[in-house]
C-alpha cells in the first residue's frame, strides 16, 4: 500500500501534508511513502530527513500520482496532475468541494475516491482528524500576534515611575475554535478581552478563558444542531450593530473570525462603526479569504479606513507553516488509519462510518 504526496504550488502554499515524523508512523503501519524530490526544502526540511524515516523520493511526479493508493495533499492538484490518477485510488486533502465541483465530479466518475476533510463531522471520534480545528487554533493565535505587531502601543498594563501604560482592549468577533485561541493568546499577553458570538454556548467558554462576553440582548441562540452558526436575522444584526458601535469606542484591536458554513462571511463591522474607533486601532480579519467580516477587508492588503488599519491574509497558515504542517499531517495520518483495514491490508470505504461517508465527495 503506497501513500504519496507531491509538491504543492510553493508560491501560494507553504504547508506540507507528510512530515518526517509521520513518514515513520506510516512505515510502521505497513505503508510505503513516495514523495516528490525537494518536498520540504522550502521549510528547511531536507529530503534526507524523510529518507532517514523510510520515505522514497522520485523526481518523476507522474510516477507518484499514478502509483499512490492514497495521495495526500493540501489543495486540489491541477488538472494536468489529476489526469494521472488511476481508478480506485484515493485522494485526501482540503479541496473546497463547492468551488471545485466540476473537477471533483470528473474524478468521481473515474472511480477515484476524493475525501475532503473540511467536511468531517464535528464528533468526538473525529477530533484527532479535525483539520478545521487544528488549523483554526494556529490561525487564531497568529492573528493576534500579527495584529499586536502592527499596534503602536504596548499590550499589557505597565506601571512605571514615569506613569502607567494602560492595557490594550481587544474584541474577538466569533468565539469558535480560532476565536477562543485568539482570546487565550490576547489574555496571555496582558490585554483586556471582550468577545461576541451568535451561539450562546460560547459565552461560558469565553468566560472560562477570562474574556468578557457581550450578549446581544433579547436575541435567540443562533446555533444549528451541528454546533455551527445560523445566519442572523435582520433584527439580530441591528441589535448587534448597536452593541458593537457602543463597545468599539473603547476597543484598540478587533480580531474577526465569524463564519457561516457554506456561505460568504457575514459583514459585521461597518463603516459607521469604524468611525467611532480611535485612529491607530487595528482590525485583523481572519475571515478575509471568505469575503471578510468588515466592509473594507481586502485579503493580503493593509486597508486604512480613517486611520484604522484592516489586515487579513488569504492563507495565514503560510506564516507558521511548520506548526501547521505538523498538525495537518497528524490529522491526515489519523484519517488514513481509520480508512485502512490493517488485517486485510486494504482501504475500506465503509459508508456506515460517518467520518468516511461525510468526507467522501461525489
Ligand atoms: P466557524 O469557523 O464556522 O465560525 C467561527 C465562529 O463565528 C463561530 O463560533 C460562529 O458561531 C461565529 N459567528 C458566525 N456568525 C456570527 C455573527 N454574525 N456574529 C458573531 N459570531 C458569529 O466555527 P468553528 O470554529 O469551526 O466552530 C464551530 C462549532 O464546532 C463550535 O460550536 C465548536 O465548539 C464546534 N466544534 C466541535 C468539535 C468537536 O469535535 N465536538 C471540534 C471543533 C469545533
Amino acid at each position: 500500500m503506497i501513500i504519496g504526496s507531491v509538491c504543492e504550488n510553493k508560491a501560494t502554499e507553504k504547508r506540507i501534508s507528510v512530515t518526517p515524523d509521520n513518514v515513520k508512523k506510516f512505515v510502521s503501519n505497513g505503508f510505503k511513502v513516495y514523495l516528490e524530490k525537494n518536498y520540504g526544502d522550502h521549510l528547511d526540511i531536507d529530503d534526507e530527513k524523510f529518507l532517514e524515516n523510510g520515505a522514497e523520493f522520485f523526481s518523476d511526479k507522474e510516477k507518484i500520482l499514478k502509483e499512490s493508493d492514497i495521495l495526500l495533499q493540501l489543495n486540489l492538484p491541477d488538472e494536468k496532475d489529476l489526469k494521472n490518477l488511476a481508478p480506485n485510488k484515493n485522494l485526501v486533502g482540503v479541496f473546497d468541494p463547492i468551488n471545485n465541483k466540476d473537477s471533483i465530479s470528473k474524478l468521481a466518475k473515474n472511480n477515484i475516491n476524493v475525501f475532503s476533510l473540511e467536511l468531517l463531522p464535528r464528533i468526538t471520534r473525529a477530533q484527532s482528524m479535525d483539520i478545521l480545528s487544528s488549523q483554526a487554533n494556529l490561525a487564531g493565535y497568529k492573528a493576534v500576534i500579527d495584529a499586536f505587531s502592527f499596534f503602536n502601543k504596548a499590550i499589557p498594563m505597565m506601571m512605571t515611575a514615569a506613569g502607567t501604560v494602560p492595557a490594550a482592549k481587544v474584541l474577538i468577533v466569533g468565539a469558535g475554535v480560532a476565536g477562543l485561541q485568539a482570546i487565550a493568546t490576547a489574555k496571555r499577553m496582558g490585554a483586556i478581552v471582550f468577545a461576541t458570538d451568535v451561539r450562546m454556548a460560547s459565552k461560558e467558554q469565553v468566560e472560562s478563558l477570562g474574556g468578557k462576553f457581550l450578549v446581544v440582548e433579547g436575541s435567540e441562540n443562533l446555533e444549528t444542531s451541528g454546533g455551527y452558526a445560523k445566519e442572523a436575522s435582520v433584527e439580530f444584526k441591528k441589535k448587534q450593530e448597536n452593541l458593537l458601535k457602543e463597545t468599539l469606542k473603547k476597543i484598540d484591536i478587533i480580531i474577526c473570525t465569524a463564519l457561516i458554513p457554506g456561505k460568504k462571511a457575514p459583514i459585521i463591522i461597518k463603516g459607521d462603526m469604524i468611525e467611532v474607533m480611535q485612529k491607530g486601532s487595528i482590525i485583523y480579519d481572519l475571515a478575509a479569504s471568505q469575503g471578510g467580516n468588515t466592509e473594507f477587508t481586502k485579503a493580503d492588503q493593509i486597508v486604512d479606513v480613517k486611520g484604522v488599519k484592516i489586515l487579513g491574509d488569504s492563507n495565514l497558515l503560510n506564516k507558521l507553516p511548520i506548526s501547521a504542517s505538523n498538525l495537518y499531517s497528524k490529522n491526515l495520518l489519523n484519517f488514513v488509519i481509520n480508512l485502512y483495514d490493517k488485517k486485510n491490508k486494504k482501504i475500506n470505504i465503509n459508508l456506515e462510518d460517518e467520518i468516511i461517508k461525510k468526507t467522501l465527495v461525489k
